[in-house]
């Protein structure tokens, strides 16, 4: 039996479908969600569904009972801390006798405690120690960013404003689309070899927005500039354009740790994965641009 937690989730329910189109029986695998109503849609296709949160540790013990294996892909709490939150399905898991678990946590070039994305990057650190401690065989998949939210970033207006603005200076990025990470996910959880691995999960080649910029110059004919503000400019500018405060300041954390390279980092682990290479920028960017 496989779980995934985050089940109801965009890159947990792209993971069990790759694992359906692998064959992969519905019964044979089971959901965590915290909630039932939205966990219907994951019934419908035959999945097993047990409810229980990553703060309720006797609810994670009844759920993992016969699990196999198990992907814990990482909550998306931002004002508690998420690593109690997985400490917590390890434990279970430990009760439980979980034979391997499969952790999706963050690309890193370093581990930095004054990078601005520590607060995130602190949880993953604090959670992987605990899992390979807990002598449960592993597998970390340290996902890239999301190539799904590089439009936040560019923004959807774009070609009116014909400028990218954000404070991320010359540092590379290495971006990945959710549904290629599910893809990965799947395969790992399929397959063996994978005992005690920690994968960088991303690209080829990690890019700069000044190269995103060009990019776009070329894919649709209108010229694009890249400007590089000051952070605290490019919060309040957020902040003025609707964005709430906290996630203006989410979003200029990260790319001040962008500037800073904490992402720049090419890696054909997820290539191998796949058997191919993931879906790239220029890729994605086409698609968005319709071109
Ligand atoms: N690499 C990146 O660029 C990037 C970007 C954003 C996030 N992330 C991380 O990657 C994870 C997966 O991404 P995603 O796009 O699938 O995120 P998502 O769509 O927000 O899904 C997060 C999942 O975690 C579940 N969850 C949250 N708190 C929980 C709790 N206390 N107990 C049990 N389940 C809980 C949510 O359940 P509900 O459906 O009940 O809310 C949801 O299913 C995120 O949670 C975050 O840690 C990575």
């Amino acid at each position: 039996m496989i779980l995934v937690t985050g089940a109801t989730g965009q890159l947990g329910k792209l993971t069990i479908d790759f694992l359906l189109q692998k064959g992969i029986v519905a019964n044979q695998i089971t959901a965590l969600s915290r909630n039932t109503e939205k966990a219907k849609e994951l019934e419908a296709k035959g999945i097993n569904v047990k409810i229980g949160d990553y703060d309720d540790l006797a609810s994670l013990t009844a759920a993992f009972s016969g699990v196999e294996k198990l992907l814990l892909i990482s909550s998306n709490e931002m004002t508690k801390s998420r690593a109690m939150q997985h400490i917590n399905a390890i434990n279970a898991a430990k009760e439980c006798s979980v034979k391997h678990i499969v952790y999706t946590g963050y690309m890193r070039k370093e581990e930095n405690p004054s990078s601005p994305l520590w607060f995130l990057v602190k949880d993953h650190i604090d959670t992987e120690k605990y899992l390979i401690e807990s002598g449960i065989t592993y597998t970390l998949f340290e996902n890239g960013y999301y190539l799904d939210m590089l439009m936040d970033y560019v923004g959807q207006n774009v070609l009116d404003a014909k400028t990218i603005f954000v404070p991320a200076k010359d540092g590379k990025v290495n971006f990945v689309l959710r549904s290629d990470i599910a893809e990965g996910l799947a395969n790992v959880l399929t397959t063996g070899g994978h005992e005690n691995k920690s994968y960088n999960i991303g690209n080829e080649k990690a890019v700069s927005f000044s190269e995103i910029a060009q990019m776009i110059t070329d894919i649709t004919g209108t010229p694009i500039q890249y400007v590089s503000p000051e952070p605290q400019l490019y919060t309040k500018t957020l902040i003025e354009n609707g964005v709430p405060e906290m996630w203006a300041n989410v979003f200029t954390a990260f790319a001040v740790a962008f500037a800073d390279g904490i992402m720049n980092i090419d890696t054909t682990d997820l290539t191998k994965l796949l058997s191919r290479k993931p879906t790239t920028v220029i890729e994605y960017l086409k698609n968005q641009f319709n071109k």
